[in-house]
């Protein structure tokens, strides 16, 4: 993987899905709470600022290119931990206004993974294309199911037809995300130990027995359709998007869902495909248990 490409590619993409999240967190605050909207306005302009520097980064030198992701990983720290706040004052009762507490938990997880995916660019951290390749449909998988929730929630509550084929959305997802999980431990059955662990366990000596008769994450021809499955389910879910932001801008349907959020979540979608196609590139490539 190319170190700055991929790079440029994760923070072209990211930086403006946190710019925005902080814009709906914020429209969605009581009006009363003057200090987490400003918070919100502030993290709103920070990760406007960054992303119009990623814009002019061109042909950057590793170097620079490493010095901008750790200024991004240090704004992410500040998102997340607003995240988190706002999150824990919801799931208290001590916050009113209208985001979901599973919104926020979903815009966080998408935090947490960009950091994540940037720490291992850092540190040149790969994953097995197995485990690489379960990680990511997880993680779509849940975001996919999460909108489609989103949209079933949003839409106004007479618009009985979009509001069915919403929920019909969600259960195919979570459908597919537990497939992936009966996947995981079977070939990936270090990853559920791993699981079993506490999590401050990172950076201690592994104890004895840990990992013992596991095998490494493997490939399997079953794995390989299982991609093209999410994928599958992905475009669908996409074109419905693309649909329901039109339906949302000509004003053609009954929701509270702002056009941006609509274009918002038919951009991770298609951001989806992206990951999976290079998932399915590295899965080809790889040995397969059965050659
Ligand atoms: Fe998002
Ligand atoms: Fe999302």
């Amino acid at each position: 993987m190319n170190f700055v490409e991929e790079s440029l590619r994760q923070n072209l993409f990211w930086l403006r899905i946190m710019k925005e999240h902080a814009l709906f967190i914020r429209l969605g605050l009581p009006c009363d709470r003057e200090g987490l909207i400003v918070e919100a306005r502030d993290l709103e302009e920070l990760f406007g600022e960054l992303l119009e520097k990623a814009r002019n980064l061109i042909n950057p030198s590793p170097d620079i290119m490493r010095q901008f992701n750790s200024k991004v990983i240090d704004a992410l720290n500040r998102i997340i931990a607003f995240k988190t706040d706002i999150l824990n004052e919801l799931i208290t009762c001590r916050l009113g206004g209208s985001n979901f507490p599973l919104l926020i938990d979903h815009i966080r997880r998408e935090a947490i993974r960009f950091r994540m995916i940037l720490i291992r660019l850092q540190n040149d951290i790969e994953l097995l294309p197995a485990q690489e390749a379960l990680q990511e449909e997880i993680f779509w998988l849940r975001i996919m199911g999460d909108h489609a929730h989103f949209i079933a929630h949003l839409l106004d509550p007479s618009e009985r037809n979009f509001v069915s084929q919403a929920l019909d959305f969600a259960e195919r997802f979570e459908t597919l995300r537990l497939q992936a999980r009966d996947l995981e431990s079977v070939e990936a059955p270090k990853t559920f130990e791993n699981w079993l662990l506490p999590e401050n366990f990172l950076g201690q000596p592994v104890p004895q027995s840990i990992g013992v008769g596991l095998p490494n994450s493997f490939v399997t021809p079953r794995l390989r359709f299982f991609n093209s499955q999410v994928k599958d389910a992905v475009k669908e879910i996409r074109n419905f998007k693309q649909s329901g932001l039109n339906l949302v801008k000509n004003c053609t349907v009954l929701s509270i869902i702002p056009p941006l959020l609509a274009d918002h979540i038919l951009r991770e979608a298609e951001m989806a495909l992206q990951d999976l196609s290079i998932v399915e590139q590295r899965l080809k490539v790889s040995d397969c248990a059965l050659n």
